[in-house]
């Protein structure tokens, strides 16, 4: 069984889409430990609620500055120790010592083709809005292992999407959602859970 943290900061549609997997059984032998929010109004603890799974809320603002968050943050998942830890729309920094903690076991979605629209400044609508402004015909999304950097890591899955008519940053936010990250986030899990992509110390650098 993958043990799973799932860390999200707003809506939650891609942890939903990870719950639907689960339950349909298009993720095999995975199970969701505990989902963590920076934000305690995040709708995404209401679907961890919902699915009887823990729900954590840690925040920077709660703490005298970001070193004793890192501390408390990399404790926190120390204790809860799972096989892989899944970025799902999560907007805060991975502490250094976390991703040394769990080299190679831990992914994240970008919603845009990697090396487009990726690094410090482009997360959420701020991606979608760039990738606008420059007229791709084509954006899509990304699963990346997490590494020191921002959007660095070793790319494991991608889809791309036609523009077309999303002529906002919401509408092209929307249709990535639907066509591409709810399919490759579950998609990756689930070829982890089968070991058909391999992570930590199994995986080849
Ligand atoms: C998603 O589009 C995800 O790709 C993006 O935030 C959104 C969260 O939506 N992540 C990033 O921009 C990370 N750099 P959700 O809460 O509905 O899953």
């Amino acid at each position: 069984m993958l043990e799973i943290v799932v860390c999200v900061s707003g809506g939650g549609t891609n942890l939903q889409a990870i719950l639907d997997g689960i339950h349909k059984g298009t993720i095999a032998n995975t199970k969701i430990k505990a989902v963590i929010s920076n934000n305690k109004n995040a709708y995404a603890l209401q679907r961890a609620r919902e699915n009887a799974i823990e729900e954590i809320c840690i925040s920077p603002r709660d703490f005298e500055n970001r070193e004793s968050f890192n501390k408390s943050f990399c404790e926190t998942m120390r204790q809860l120790k799972p096989d892989l830890i899944v970025l799902a729309g999560f907007l805060v920094n991975i502490p250094k010592e976390m991703v040394e903690d769990f080299r190679g076991r831990i992914i994240n979605i970008h919603p845009s083709l990697i090396p487009s629209f990726c690094g410090v400044g482009y997360y959420g609508l701020k991606v979608h809005e760039a990738a606008l402004a420059r007229g791709v015909k084509v954006s899509g999304a990304t699963v990346h292992f997490v590494d020191e950097g921002t959007d660095t890591g070793p790319i494991l899955l991608q889809k791309a999407v036609e523009v077309g008519e999303a002529v906002t940053p919401e509408a092209l936010q929307r249709k990535i959602m639907e066509e591409a990250e709810w399919v490759i986030l579950p998609q990756a899990i689930d070829e982890i859970a089968k070991g058909k992509i391999l992570i930590g110390d199994n995986r080849e650098e």
